[in-house]
């Protein structure tokens, strides 16, 4: 199985599909998502890019429990993480969310790797559902970069949809 990173291209146009159910299913179904997105989070406190999140562990934790719904939800699973959110696009929600910090490639690889490791670690059986569920996050993981080497910024969007930059 091949959890391979591609590269980021600026202002590229981004195609993605959303997991599919089948990835829920493998992982464990809410619990087992939920414990495979904890794992991720203890990683992230050991890695590079532990400096963008909360240092303050409740405020950690809330994080966690929000991150853990938004993946049961994009994976097909109960809509328990828009609640609040109605009306929005979520992609384009969690695009925007990801604006509040400088991210770059380097940043993107430090959490991709971190999120290939927990799920290596996690051992799901169904490696298509694996590949699926990577997929998802080698690209949308893309749109979430807004920093570039040569220090400008640049920030994807969903919503201008004539840019075919939202894929399905
Ligand atoms: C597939 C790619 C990604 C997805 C689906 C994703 C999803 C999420 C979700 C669901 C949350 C919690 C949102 C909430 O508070 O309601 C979150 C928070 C966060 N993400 Fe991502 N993320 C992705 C990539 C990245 C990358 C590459 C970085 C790089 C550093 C990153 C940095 C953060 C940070 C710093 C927060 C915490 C925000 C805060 O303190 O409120 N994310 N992300």
């Amino acid at each position: 199985m091949s959890l391979d990173i591609s590269k980021v291209i600026k202002g590229e146009s981004v195609k993605f599909k959303n997991p599919p159910k089948a990835f829920l299913e493998a992982v464990g179904g809410v619990d087992g998502m939920q414990e495979l997105m904890y794992r991720f989070y203890d990683k992230i406190y050991e890695s590079e890019i532990s400096h963008f999140f909360p240092q303050d562990e409740d405020e950690f934790e809330k994080i966690k429990i929000r991150n853990s719904k938004f993946f049961i939800q994009i994976c097909g699973g109960p809509k328990i993480y828009e609640d609040d959110k109605e009306g929005q696009d979520m992609d384009e929600y969690m695009v925007r969310l990801h604006d509040d910090f400088s991210i770059n490639e380097k940043a993107r690889i430090e959490w991709l790797g971190t999120m290939r490791e927990a799920i290596e670690e996690h051992k799901i059986e169904d490696k298509e559902a694996v590949e699926a569920f990577w997929d998802y996050l080698d690209s949308f993981s893309k749109l979430t970069v807004n920093t570039f080497n040569d220090g400008s910024t640049y920030y994807a969007s969903l919503l201008d949809k004539s840019d075919s930059r939202l894929g399905n």
